[in-house]
């Protein structure tokens, strides 16, 4: 092995150590998770924010422009198309919660794949909401995403709620929306009572869900982030491996367990 690759081994292998004692592991993914499933991220290269400019899909412009509600909904058809699945990294929040180790998943994702990876939805918070749901913006009403882009695809570009006539909108939590009050309570419950906080693909620069690490770390828990690129937090963390999610989160898992017996 080069040294390189040495060092990396002993980098993975001490953050792996700093785990072992943790018993009550937060994971907090952002959009690095999914790529790896075939979902572009946001600000890396090619990522979404690459070809959509945020601000043309904040809530306000969605509420008052038809035209960004027809370009949402061809973003999320083409979303929808991809039909994404797990990749290793989803899988590795399973491992730890089977070993009695996962506190719970904070993720910044909307795609739905910690759960289709076989986490139970309680150990699931979903701080920026689903894109799996629509929600109609006047009465409430709620569905599954497939149904309002079978009408999107049949021709409707820019679909009304079936109930009301109100403006339908995928579940998610845009810029100027706020994180629902019990959702964003739940993440920071996780984050309190947490005594391990793996930071796993995300750039950690959207508030508010980019303070959880910090509190976490604050608080005394260990942080450990796993990213492709440096973050603003790298300084902060206990533990930063550089790379891929896909390979460094279960190889992360391996360490933690392995450096402590499983219960
Ligand atoms: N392995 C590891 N890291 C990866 C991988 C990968 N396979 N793919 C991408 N990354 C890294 C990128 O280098 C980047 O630093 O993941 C990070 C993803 O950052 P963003 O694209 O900013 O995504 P995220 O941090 O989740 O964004 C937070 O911003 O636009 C809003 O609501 C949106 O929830 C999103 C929030």
């Amino acid at each position: 092995m080069d040294v390189a690759g040495q060092a990396a081994a002993d980098a993975l292998e001490r953050a792996g150590g700093l785990l072992a004692g943790a018993e009550r592991v937060v994971v907090f993914s952002g959009a690095g998770v999914s790529t790896d499933s075939g979902i572009p991220d946001f600000r890396s290269p090619g990522g979404l924010w690459s070809r959509y400019d945020p601000r043309e899909l904040g809530f306000r412009r969605y509420v008052s422009d038809p035209g960004t509600r027809r370009l949402a909904w061809r973003l999320r058809r083409e979303l929808h198309r991809l039909e994404a699945r797990p990749n290793p990294a989803h899988l590795a929040c399973v491992r730890l919660a089977e070993a009695g180790r996962l506190a719970g998943v904070i993720t910044q994702n909307i795609d739905g794949l910690h759960t289709d990876a076989g986490l139970p939805a309680e150990l699931v918070c979903e701080v920026h909401g689903t894109g799996r749901q629509f929600v109609c913006l006047a009465c409430g009403e709620r569905g599954p995403m497939g149904e309002a882009v079978a009408r999107v695809e049949a021709g409707e570009e820019d679909p009304a709620c079936l109930t009301c006539g109100g403006i339908i909108k995928a579940a998610t939590v845009s810029f100027g929306q706020n994180i629902p009050a019990d959702v964003w309570a739940r993440a920071e419950a996780l984050t309190a009572a947490c005594d391990a906080f793996v930071a796993v693909g995300s750039s950690l620069v959207v508030q508010p869900a980019a303070g959880l690490p910090v509190r976490a770390s604050r608080q005394g828990a260990t942080l450990v982030i796993v990213n492709r690129e440096p973050t603003p937090l790298d300084d902060l963390a206990d533990a930063v491996l550089h790379g891929e999610a896909g390979t460094l989160l279960p190889a992360l898992v391996s360490a933690a367990l392995r450096a402590r017996p499983q219960r």
